[in-house]
């Protein structure tokens, strides 16, 4: 079957070969991909040196239960899913553990539940890490992506008071249509603040830091800049004294992928979560798509779609 290989070349990360199609595991359900979405930090992997042999990138399908698993987990056959494997995903078909599968209604179409799984996961647990929003004001950075567009509108959909950080206007447009104060600058930001979701790095977390209330909490869940933080222990006695910072890994948490995906597929279902897809294309055109995301000119969810 076809599928997108790591080339090692930061020009033109992916191209496609020629790979054997999976042979599912006894709890897993074959899955042919119809759309995929890519992701920073799967551009970051694929920035990082040398294609790791057996490298097989893509967390994020949409597609057809082709072979339901053999132990009788999960969707049956001809049922519509979207999925979150650890890898693999962008090819025609994917192997992925029932776990980490959910079933789509007719009304959730394949690309926008391929935008869902890494990002909307994240949002999704970050908000549970946060705790109750109900009239807590939260600042988000980095919010133009695909997280922050999911963040945010859950958030304001808990009753949260939400600043948006993106670099320009029209980047922040849904946000802003979502009901988050948009603004093109920390400093412009206001505050203080009671929660704060960090994801850029760099001067980013100290300045955004610096704009908590004392004992607010920062959820620090990315370095999107690459470049990490300095923080002065001092600084924080003009405002954030006694904050917490809390490290954050979507992985690390005891609910399953399945029960949490079957939670945004509901969401969306429902009208109450709306996938921002900033970029939508066909599969030969993943290299340059990754190239747009790495450059920050996606706003949102990049999906790409196989033709199956
Ligand atoms: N901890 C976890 O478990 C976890 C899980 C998923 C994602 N993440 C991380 O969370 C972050 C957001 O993920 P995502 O999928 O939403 O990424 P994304 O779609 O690429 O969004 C990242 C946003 O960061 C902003 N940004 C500001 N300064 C930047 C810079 N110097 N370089 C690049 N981007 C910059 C960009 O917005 P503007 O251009 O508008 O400023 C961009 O829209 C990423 O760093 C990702 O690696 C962490």
């Amino acid at each position: 079957m076809k599928a997108l290989l790591p080339t090692g070349d930061p020009a033109k990360l992916v191209a496609f070969g020629e790979v054997e199609q999976p042979r599912p595991g006894p709890g897993q359900a074959l899955v042919k991909v119809e759309a995929f979405s890519v992701n920073r930090g799967e551009v970051f992997r694929l920035h990082g040196g040398l294609p790791g042999v057996g490298l097989r990138p893509g967390k994020d399908v949409a597609g057809l239960v082709v072979q339901a698993a053999a132990d009788g987990s999960g969707p049956r056959a001809g049922q519509r899913v979207v999925g979150h494997p650890p890898g693999g995903g962008w090819a025609q078909y994917a192997a992925v553990d029932t776990d980490r599968l959910a079933v789509l209604p007719d009304s959730v179409s394949a690309v926008t539940a391929a935008a869902l799984p890494l990002a909307g996961l994240t949002a999704l647990r970050l908000l549970r890490t946060a705790g109750a929003m109900g009239g807590r004001s939260l600042l988000v950075t980095g919010a133009s992506g695909g997280v922050g567009h999911y963040v945010t509108e859950l958030a304001v959909a808990a009753g949260a008071e939400v600043t948006a950080v993106s670099a320009t206007p029209e980047r922040g447009r849904r946000l802003a249509e979502f009901g988050a104060a948009v603004v093109h600058d920390v400093a412009a930001a206001g505050g203080p603040f009671d929660t704060v979701m960090e994801s850029v790095g760099g001067d980013t977390t100290a300045r955004a830091l610096a704009l908590l209330r004392p004992r607010g909490e920062l959820v620090w869940f990315g370095q999107a800049s690459r470049q990490p933080a300095a923080l002065d222990f001092f600084a924080f006695f003009e405002g954030p004294s006694s904050a917490t910072i809390r490290h954050f890994h979507y992985e690390d948490f005891p609910e399953s992928y399945a029960a949490d995906l079957a939670a945004l597929v509901r969401l969306v279902a429902g009208g109450r979560l709306h996938p921002e897809i900033g970029r939508l294309a066909g599969w030969d055109d993943t290299a340059a798509v990754l190239a747009d995301l790495h450059d920050r000119r996606v706003a949102g969810n990049a999906v790409l779609t196989t033709g199956a």
